[in-house]
Parts: C-alpha cells; sequence; structure tokens
C-alpha cells in the first residue's frame, strides 16, 4: 500500500509503534491502536481495521473482533464533536433514564447512534456508566452529568460550543469535548 493511500498518518503509526514495548504482544496492542485511531479520526474504517492489523502483524479479523467487541469504537461514520451516552440500566431507567434519552433526542433532533446535522453531538445510550449512586446518568466526552433532569439536558445544550468556535478550536489544535 503506497503513503498516499494510507488512512493512518505517519504520527500516528508512531503513537502506536510505542506501545510496543509496554505490552506483552501485539495482540494486547489493538485495543489502545483502536482508541488511538478512534480518537484521531472519530472512527474506525475498515480501512483502518486492515492497516492497524498490517502495522501489528496480525490478521485483519482479529482487529474486527476486538472492534466488534466494544461499543465505544464507531464503525458505520465518524463520530460528531462530543458523543453523549445516555444511561437505560437499571438504576438510572427506574428515575427516568428512558425519557430523558428520548427527551435529549428530541431537542437535537437526532436518534440514539446518529450524529446532528452539524457534526456537532453524536447521541448514544449506554449500559451502567458506573455512577448509579447519581441516576439517571449520562456522560458527554469526559463529563459525567449526575442526576440528570430535562432542565440539567437544556443547560448541557446550551453550554455546547457553536459551530464556529468548534472549527475556531480544531484549527487551532485543541479538541473540543
Ligand atoms: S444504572 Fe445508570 S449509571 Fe448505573
Amino acid at each position: 500500500m503506497s503513503t498516499a493511500q494510507r488512512l493512518l498518518t505517519d504520527d500516528l503509526r508512531q503513537r502506536i509503534r510505542a506501545y510496543f514495548p509496554r505490552y506483552p504482544d501485539r495482540r494486547a496492542v489493538v485495543l489502545p491502536a483502536l482508541h488511538a485511531v478512534n480518537e484521531q479520526l472519530g472512527w474506525v474504517p475498515p480501512q483502518a481495521v486492515v492497516e492497524i492489523a498490517e502495522l501489528l502483524g496480525l490478521a485483519p479479523a482479529e482487529v474486527q473482533d476486538t472492534l466488534s467487541f466494544y461499543g465505544v469504537f464507531k464503525q458505520d461514520a465518524p463520530a460528531g464533536q462530543v458523543r453523549v451516552w445516555v444511561c437505560r440500566s437499571l438504576s438510572c431507567a427506574a428515575r427516568g433514564g428512558e425519557e430523558l434519552l428520548e427527551y435529549l433526542s428530541q431537542k437535537l433532533g437526532i436518534r440514539p447512534g446518529q450524529t446532528t446535522p452539524d457534526g456537532r453531538v453524536t447521541l448514544e445510550y449506554a449500559e451502567c456508566l458506573g455512577a448509579c449512586d447519581f441516576a439517571p446518568a449520562a456522560l458527554a466526552g469526559n463529563l459525567l452529568l449526575k442526576n440528570l433532569t430535562k432542565e440539567k439536558i437544556d443547560q448541557w445544550i446550551e453550554s455546547l460550543p457553536s459551530r464556529e468556535d468548534s472549527m475556531r478550536k480544531v484549527e487551532h489544535g485543541t479538541t473540543v469535548e
């Protein structure tokens, strides 16, 4: 494969190679490699699976197995700038989690698994986030939204950077949460 056709940049390949001495074998590097690619590209397309496998000396099916196991990785399309997971497991469901997921879905105009047309938010549902004491809970990027209410959802949406602000931050080399 020529360099021009590659999806994984030299920097990204170098970042993945840096994991090699830290793990017992190349198979164990698959997960951190997938995280690195997902973080850089916003998703893990099939071409990236092939290139990760090539880099690690594994079969693409071995990389795909790990990829398919973890719901955190986007495989169908790039994720939005912020991914928000709304918990629908027992404690959260008992305290209105499903209703809040529906509310957020309507406010954003998308269904779980989809990304807003402006590319700012990807909505997901999650199984237990490990924050049952704060049910209903959601995770927006790295931000845990505790004891979620419709009012808190409204505030969170209002706090999102505009698309223009997001683009400016990306241009200046920072990521947006
Ligand atoms: S059930 Fe929702 S965080 Fe545990």
